[in-house]
């Protein structure tokens, strides 16, 4: 067993697993985090991402103990309890997503996107879900919903330097 201590949504969680387990696994089933989900265990349909230290990772594909120290972000630590993220709201007006296996680790690959390009291309965004599979909505509005959010976070006035 290896004792894996993750900084999951901004609060320290440890577990003792054995060491082939994956951060999803860790996620899910130590962790009660259900919103990652178990799809292909492979690394093809995205629909295990998180953010490990800012970065969209498949979590199927890693391991819990490389997460040891390390902060993670699921699904369940995008909104805050009074409101959605503005991803998430943008994605519920348009009507983005149909079903809830594929949308967690779509949004996670969004927010990646725009915490790391706040003014992406279309072809920005389309690189940054490729990794991302979805069976029944289709991108377009997903895309549409990402640039909506760039675009208001870009109207926003630049904070004031002290
Ligand atoms: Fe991880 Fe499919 S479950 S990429
Ligand atoms: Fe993505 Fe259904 S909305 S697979």
């Amino acid at each position: 067993m290896v004792t894996v201590t993750v900084n999951v949504n901004g609060e320290p969680r440890t577990a003792s697993v054995p060491p082939e387990t994956t951060l999803l696994r860790l996620l899910r089933e130590q962790f009660n985090l259900t919103g990652a989900k178990l799809g292909c265990d492979v690394g093809d349909c995205g629909a295990c991402t998180v953010m490990v230290d800012g970065k969209s990772v498949n979590s199927c594909l890693m391991l819990a103990g490389q997460a040891d120290g390390r902060d993670v972000l699921t699904i369940e630590g995008l909104a805050t309890l009074e409101r959605l993220h503005p991803l998430q709201e943008a994605f519920e007006q348009l009507g983005s997503l149909q079903c809830g296996f594929c949308g967690p680790g779509i949004l996670m690959s969004a927010k990646a996107l725009l915490d790391e390009n706040p003014d992406p291309s279309e072809q920005d965004i389309r690189d940054a879900l490729a990794g991302n599979l979805c069976r029944c909505t289709g991108y377009i509005k997903m895309i549409e919903a990402i640039q909506g959010v760039a675009r208001a976070d870009g109207a926003r006035p630049a904070p004031k330097s002290a």
